[in-house]
């Protein structure tokens, strides 16, 4: 299916919420490949918060520094890649992600979402009058580009432990097609 791509890393998309870093350690772990996360790339390269980028220099500069930071995995190798969850909505973004990684989207329903993240207050855009209609907004406009990945997997019944299982096994069985 990917035989014209050449994909030595994970990359692992969705919405905030939905596993990415838990996940992505333990594939990270599995798989004695390097785990990197785009926000706290742009947050140790710029030495500043990402409340702190959206409150003083609002979304577009956040975005702008979300590409920049992409562009700049090109040449990495045996890298597990966890990302923000709105990067995929920039087509330069999941097009530059594509080229070498294996792009795994985890999905959960808004309410799920929203068990896990109702007690965490560091994410700017769930700042909300009401976040559970923001959740289920963003979640709506962004299902289009989540779904652009390779590999679709639902995190609401499964375990952190069998989604990563899940994501080692799409990217072994993707490697051996190649081979
Ligand atoms: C965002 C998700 C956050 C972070 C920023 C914006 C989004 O990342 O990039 O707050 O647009 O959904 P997580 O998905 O890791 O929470």
């Amino acid at each position: 299916m990917h035989n014209d791509r050449h994909l030595v890393n994970i990359a692992l998309i969705g919405f905030m919420g939905t596993g990415k870093t838990s996940v992505g350690r333990i594939v990270a772990d599995q798989l004695h490949f390097e785990y990197v996360d785009t926000d706290e790339l742009i947050q140790s390269q710029t030495g500043r918060s990402i409340t702190d980028i959206f409150a003083k220099d609002g979304e577009p500069e956040f975005r702008a520094l979300e590409q920049k930071t992409v562009e700049e995995l090109v040449g990495r190798m045996k890298t597990v890649i966890s990302t923000g969850g709105g990067l995929p909505v920039n087509p330069k973004n999941l097009a530059s992600l594509k080229s070498h990684a294996l792009v795994v989207s985890l999905w959960s329903s808004p309410e799920k979402i929203w068990e896990r993240v109702r007690h965490q207050s560091h994410r700017p855009l769930l700042h909300d009058k009401n976040p559970q209609a923001k959740i289920r907004e963003l979640l709506d406009a962004r299902e289009p580009f989540y779904k652009q990945a390779d590999v679709l997997l639902n995190t609401d019944l499964r375990s952190v432990r069998e989604v990563a299982q899940q994501v080692v096994h799409q990217f072994r069985l993707e490697a051996s097609h190649r081979r």
